[in-house]
């Protein structure tokens, strides 16, 4: 959830401009770092590049039709609203906000996510 502090980054000046591949997922760069745009029912929704199980980009997974991002080595799900692990293994997935505004659509990052490396 986004709060004061939440650094708002530009990732494109539009959501067509945002390479989505087959599976609605779109990869964007910040700093040096991949982050994952995932497009579900026309909301955009920010979510770590990596799996968190064993840090197989997620890029290559897909969404399925219940608002999850399905990794695609050992197929855990994760809500794309909470990072939630809906499959029960018991891990979490960044996630971000994203907001599409007149000027283009960012990712709101915290300080510290968007000042370091991580993810
Ligand atoms: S690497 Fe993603 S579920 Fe195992």
């Amino acid at each position: 959830m986004a709060d004061t502090t939440t650094q708002w980054i530009k990732v494109a000046e539009e959501p067509r401009a945002l390479s989505f591949n087959a599976e609605q997922i779109a990869v964007v760069n910040i700093q040096g770092q991949s982050y994952c745009i995932g497009r579900y029912k026309d909301q955009l929704f920010g979510f770590a590049y990596r799996c968190p199980h064993a840090a197989v980009p997620l890029s290559e997974g897909y969404i399925d039709n219940h608002g999850n991002v399905v990794c695609p080595l050992h197929f855990y799900k994760f809500s794309l609203l909470n990072g939630r692990n809906v499959s029960g293994e018991g891990y979490y997935l960044k996630t971000w906000p994203v907001a599409c505004r007149p000027d283009g659509v960012y990712l709101g990052l915290p300080p510290e996510q968007s000042a370091k490396e991580q993810c």
